[in-house]
């Protein structure tokens, strides 16, 4: 047989594809279902999303109410469900690990057969996974889902037990639309791998789960929040990025495999955080981030000038999820809250033109072995 090229990562290879969004990484340009960023994040409501994922158009007034609905009656979790997000917090475990555990125990309710109504039960059930977690672990009951609230409001309702304001349900609505979807990624070839063997689509968000939790991939916007904190409190962000640079350690929500200059969604976060910070009259902290911001170019376009590093989606993430109430400890699962949108639409598209994921391998091991038996060993 003719060897094949090997593509490590399957870096550059075209498996699939999708309507769903469309990275130009030296442009530094997003689509999301045909819009902008820009455009989707800051103007649709996440069930607007949501719905433009699964139906490939915006719904009517009409339509949206009805979705609305349809997703508040999915987002209860059963009883036992509730008792292994409470085991795994009492144990200690990550939220991650927590919100693995209990949308697998939640498929003991979920809709069976009925790919579209599976897809919304997931999306659904994830924030109320996330937020039960927390309670638990803060050592507080749950606060049951309010089926008057829309998706964003409910999840920090859920989280703090209080109505969130209108300010802190845009920055959350603006960050989830803006992190939906993003191409390939590794955990939506996951959930379509797993799809494609015809599997069921609980099991194809237990597996992204999985994949998203490396920090490879959900990444660590928490060390992110760190370094902003630290330098809010020193107030000298120069001398923090020269003392990282120096130690050969890289700078946390900056570089990115795909994007060549800023990641558009890096842009998006940092107007809804601006605006966030300042309705919440907290604008000194989102100038501390954007004078970090300013600084760690400058002092990376020195360091490795013929590499251009530029903000990722993590900077102003931590900035914005850290303003609306999300607890730090929950920015990876919070990703998960709005990539499961992303999941789901990407395993009802592979679904709908199914081919079983099967690369190749090369072997590269022994070929003339000679037994041993066990005893002469
Ligand atoms: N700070 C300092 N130096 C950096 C950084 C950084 N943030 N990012 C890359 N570099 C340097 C590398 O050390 C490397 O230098 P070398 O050639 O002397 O070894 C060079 O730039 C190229 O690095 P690569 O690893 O090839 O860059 P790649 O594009 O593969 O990596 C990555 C992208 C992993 C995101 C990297 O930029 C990084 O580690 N950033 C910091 C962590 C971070 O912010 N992660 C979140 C990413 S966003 C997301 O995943 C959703």
């Amino acid at each position: 047989m003719p060897r094949q090229q090997l593509r490590s990562g399957l870096e550059g290879v075209t498996v699939a594809e999708t309507r769903l969004s469309d990275i130009d990484g030296e442009a530094g340009e997003l689509v999301v279902g045909g819009f902008p960023v820009e455009t989707l994040a800051t103007n649709a409501s996440y069930e607007e999303t949501l719905f433009l994922m699964l139906e490939d158009r915006l719904p009517t007034a009409d339509e949206l109410a009805g979705f609305r609905a349809d997703l508040a009656a999915r987002r209860d979790l059963c009883e036992a469900a509730h008792a292994v997000v409470r085991r795994a917090a009492a144990d200690g475990e990550s939220a991650m690990d927590a919100l693995r555990m209990g949308l697998a125990a939640a498929s003991l309710d979920a809709d069976t057969g009925d790919h579209r109504a599976a897809a919304k039960r997931v999306v659904a059930v994830v924030p109320t996974i996330v937020a039960a977690y927390w309670r638990y672990r803060e050592g507080e009951s749950p606060v049951d889902p309010d089926p008057d609230l829309g998706h964003a409001a409910n999840y920090l309702a859920m989280l703090t037990g209080e109505t969130p304001d209108d300010h802190a349900v845009r920055g959350l609505e603006t960050y989830l639309n803006t992190v939906v979807d993003h191409g390939l990624n590794a955990s939506t070839f996951t959930a379509r791998t797993v799809v494609s063997t015809e599997s069921d689509l609980v099991s194809a968000a237990t597996a992204a789960v999985g994949a998203l939790k490396g920090p490879l991939h959900g990444g660590a916007p928490g060390p992110v929040l760190e370094m902003l904190r630290t330098v809010h409190e020193t107030g000298d962000p120069a001398a923090y990025v020269r003392e990282t640079l120096d130690a050969g350690e890289r700078l946390m929500g900056f570089g990115h495999r795909v994007y060549r200059v800023r990641d558009p969604r890096a842009a998006v976060l940092s107007t809804a955080a601006e605006r966030f910070y300042g309705a919440a009259g907290e604008r000194a902290f989102y100038d501390t981030v954007e004078q970090f911001e300013s600084v760690a170019l400058d002092l990376l376009a020195e360091h490795k000038p013929d590499r251009r590093l530029a903000t990722n989606v993590e900077f102003y993430t931590a900035a914005l999820l850290h303003g609306v109430g999300v607890p730090r400890e929950l920015f990876t699962p919070t990703f998960a809250v709005a990539r499961s949108g992303g999941w789901m639409a990407h395993c009802l598209e592979q679904l709908a033109d199914n081919r079983l994921v099967r690369p190749v391998s090369r072997y590269v091991g022994e070929t003339d072995r000679e037994w041993t038996p066990v005893e002469r060993r």
